[in-house]
């Protein structure tokens, strides 16, 4: 068990991404990154750390920051609801005075789950607390060759125990960092780097050939498709309608264009039967956004009309304005091409 840490903790040593969240201890700027990383890659989000920090320099000013300042500095990050929790809480943090210092605490926080607990408090505190992400499931279940599905409840169960008893609970933030790295580095879900591994030799799917195979999931997730019509509503005085996206959803708080949402596909005619004033124009037909479990494919029209004959509801802002609201990538996208 040391000697897995060691070796990782060697690795690491030597190979080490040097990664700007690394060189603080500052509890505000290693949750930040935390974050940002938790459903990105680290080259997308660095830029995004950055741009925060610099916008940003102390909680304080990101809990006196408005919603609207918060969603357009997030836009392009997707899972916008990681933005709103991190606002929420900076305000708690701000109120309380001083950033949590223990696990308990920190985990109480919106948008802050045992992962990023773990993180927040090994790296800025130095507690020993085991971190546990897809890095960290992939190489436990390879080393130890262990096939219990890790989104089962016994998987869940096997891999905290294995987690907490391989840390080294005297360099927690340096080992959850090392086996973090590792597994993004060395330990990759495909493309493995088993022939310069240094943990190969007692490596026990290494040594049963398995590597692949592992870890293990019970479920797969479905995949669902949606058709989405968007309408660039654009009156005679070059203005355009948006609107802000209400409901519970990851596109929550972020603006969009009238949208219809179906099942399946619904031809232009439908559209202006509905919509009969104006002029309807097709943009961009069956363009492919894809999320994690839902495809979403789009068609993009233009409706040319005088303001008054407008019946959908929103706001109107200037052409020219657009770029000044948060809006989904997919949008960004649309208006770019
Ligand atoms: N992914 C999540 N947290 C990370 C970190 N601190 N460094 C690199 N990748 C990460």
């Amino acid at each position: 068990m040391a000697d897995f840490a060691a070796k990782i903790e060697l690795w690491y040593k030597c190979h080490k991404r040097v990664l700007p969240w690394r060189e603080t201890v500052n509890p505000y700027y290693i949750w930040l990154s935390e974050i940002i990383l938790q459903q990105t890659r680290v080259e997308q989000g660095r830029a995004y750390y950055e741009r925060f920090v610099s916008a940003f320099p102390t909680v304080q000013d990101l809990s006196d920051a408005s919603e609207e300042q918060v969603m357009l500095l997030w836009q392009g990050l997707g899972y916008y609801s990681r933005a709103r929790n991190l606002h929420k809480a900076a305000k708690q943090i701000a109120a309380i005075g001083s950033f949590p210092s223990d696990y308990k605490s920190i985990l109480s926080l919106p948008g802050v789950g045992p992962y990023t607990a773990a993180a927040i408090a090994s790296f800025a505190f130095g507690l020993p607390y085991a971190v546990v992400d897809g890095n960290v499931f992939r190489v436990l279940s390879r080393y130890f060759c262990v096939d219990t599905p890790i989104d089962s409840t016994e998987g869940k169960k096997v891999f905290r125990v294995l987690a907490d008893e391989m840390l080294d609970k005297k360099c927690p933030s340096l080992y959850n960092q090392a086996i973090m790295d590792f597994g993004a580095v060395v330990c990759k879900p495909t493309g493995t780097e088993c022939a310069i591994c240094p943990l190969s030799d007692t490596c026990l799917a290494f040594a049963n050939k398995c590597v692949q195979q592992l870890p293990v999931r019970a479920k797969k997730m479905k995949q669902k498709n949606r058709w989405f019509s968007y309408i660039y509503v654009l009156n005679d005085k070059g203005e355009v309608l948006i609107r802000k996206r209400e409901g519970n959803d990851i596109w929550k708080g972020l603006y969009e264009f009238p949208l219809i949402d179906s099942s399946e596909e619904l031809p232009m005619a439908s559209l202006q039967q509905r919509f009969p004033a104006g002029k309807w124009t097709l943009l961009q037909r069956g363009f492919v956004h894809q999320l994690t479990h839902q495809r979403l494919i789009v068609n993009f029209y233009k409706l040319e009309l005088n303001k008054e004959e407008c019946t959908l509801s929103g706001i109107w802002v200037r052409e020219s304005d657009l770029l000044n609201y948060a809006f989904p990538q997919l949008l960004v996208k649309l208006l770019s091409l």
